[in-house]
């Protein structure tokens, strides 16, 4: 008879115990340690029933043949950017977002346009609800196949008569194997369906798609050893105000990490945007006060971002300081600095800073940008709309330098903004004087400059 023991797994990071406890020592989170029913049979991967004849040895590494990875071109070019130029055959991504964010729009659609043969795994949606989707995207010649189906052993005899190039799992919290005795979505479930489509996707050389629901905290759901096991980690995102998306690499083992896609949701699927810029900075004619444009680079490519900024008078005993997009706590840092080293005083004011379009940014980089658009607000007065600011503020109030000015610098000039304020330490080369650049050390220099009539 086969023998099984009971052991207790945290749902969050995959810790094991022998009892059970309220709350994990490994990440220390409440309630997410369940009992488990674990055998001791052997567990039949992917590998036992085909290719167990996969062998390697060691090898001096100067005689290791260097190959470029081939890759299959997705036609988007986004798509191609976030993952360093294409599909890598025989890689695993990793693609997560909140519900209803468009990722299953956004896979189905690359399936769309591929020549390749592509197996569409959906274990969420039925197949008639897909083709409902793919009229919406209308695009009729293709050679997708969908298959609604949650257990991955019949997934992969599926594959094994398909042979598709192209596997795309939607979603990997869906999947279950009859391997692990265990529920649907649960830590071990998602862990051992991973372990074996990673072992497919390298044994044949197919790339997998795996799309992955991301926790109400914004991480991706299930253990944080499904990032280290696949090679790359996407996460879509977007504010559900606004019709653009925004896709980002967070890890790359065959490309840049760090690396933007910008997309834009229509009625008949996501459409590329071309000039990011010209969609994350709201028009407008007047000149109004708490606005200030920021030049972030995200992976290698610069972008002029919008800061919106209010300060005004709290009403209630603690004023209340409300940032999205940008880090809150480097907003506090940033109001202490000017407390401090200026003189300014925010105790009675409350201080409200967004980012516009719905982009996060995590440069330091825009700390200029933030000031001067909570200093516009704070004076009433407004900021030339052709200047743009790339600075990180000190501790002590200095203007620091950031990386790869030039490209910030080109950028602006680009879509014809007149100003660049920036460090002093920043070297630059020439840039003809289409740009007049403002160099400074000290914020409280910028602030005479730009407020002082
Ligand atoms: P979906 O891809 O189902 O999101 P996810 O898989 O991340 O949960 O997309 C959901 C939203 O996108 C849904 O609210 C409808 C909208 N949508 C469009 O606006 N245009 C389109 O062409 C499609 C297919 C969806
Ligand atoms: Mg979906």
């Amino acid at each position: 008879m086969k023998k099984s023991k009971t052991i207790y797994i945290c749902q969050a990071c995959g810790a094991r115990y022998v009892q059970w406890q309220g709350q994990c020592s490994s990440c220390h989170q409440w309630q997410t340690i369940v009992k488990q029913a674990i055998d001791d049979a052997p567990i039949k991967t992917w590998a036992d029933s085909d290719i167990s004849s996969r062998t390697s040895k060691p090898i001096k590494i100067q005689q290791i043949a260097t190959q470029n990875s081939p890759r299959i071109n997705t036609g988007d070019k986004e798509f191609n950017r976030v993952l360093g130029g294409g599909i890598v055959l025989g890689s695993m991504v990793l693609i997560g977002g909140e519900p209803g964010i468009g990722k299953s729009t956004l896979l189905l659609q690359i399936s769309l346009n591929l020549p390749q043969k592509v197996l569409y795994v959906s274990g969420e949606e039925s197949a008639q609800q897909i083709k409902l989707r793919s009229n919406r995207i209308g695009k009729n010649e293709n050679n997708c196949y969908v298959l609604a189906e949650t257990k991955l052993e019949k997934i992969f005899n599926e594959i094994k008569q398909l042979l598709p190039e192209l596997v795309v799992v939607d979603s990997i919290q869906t999947l279950t194997t009859q391997t692990v005795d265990s529920a649907a979505s649960s830590v071990t479930q998602v862990r051992t369906c991973t372990a074996q489509l990673l072992e497919f996707a390298k044994s044949k050389n197919v790339p997998v798609i795996l799309i992955g629901h991301i926790t109400k905290e914004g991480h991706l759901a299930g253990p944080k050893v499904l990032e280290h096991m696949v090679d790359t980690v996407l996460l879509f995102e977007g504010d559900r105000n606004y019709s653009h998306r925004i896709l980002r690499t967070q890890k790359n083992r065959f490309g840049p990490a760090f690396e933007l896609g910008i997309y834009q949701m229509n009625h008949d699927g996501l459409a590329i945007v071309d000039n990011p810029s010209e969609i994350l900075i709201s028009q407008k004619d007047d000149q109004s006060s708490g606005y200030s444009i920021a030049v972030t680079v995200e992976g290698v490519r610069p972008l002029l971002i919008e800061v919106q900024a209010l300060v005004s008078k709290a009403v209630y005993g603690t004023p209340q300081r409300s940032s999205t997009g940008f880090n809150g706590k480097r907003l506090n840092m940033l109001l202490a600095i000017l407390e401090k080293r200026v003189g300014f005083s925010f105790g009675d004011k409350d201080v409200f800073v967004n980012i516009t379009g719905g982009i996060k940014v995590e440069e330091p980089a825009i700390d200029l940008a933030v000031v001067m658009a909570v200093l516009s607000s704070y004076f009433d007065l407004s900021i030339s709309q052709w200047v743009c600011f790339a600075a990180e503020i000190g501790l002590s109030g200095e203007i620091r330098a950031v990386p790869k000015i030039d490209a910030r610098i080109k950028e602006a000039q680009k879509r014809g903004y007149k100003e660049f304020a920036l460090s002093q330490y920043n070297k630059t080369s020439n840039h003809g004087n289409k740009v007049t650049l403002h160099l400074f050390d000290k914020i409280e220099k910028v602030i005479k400059h730009f407020f002082s009539p």
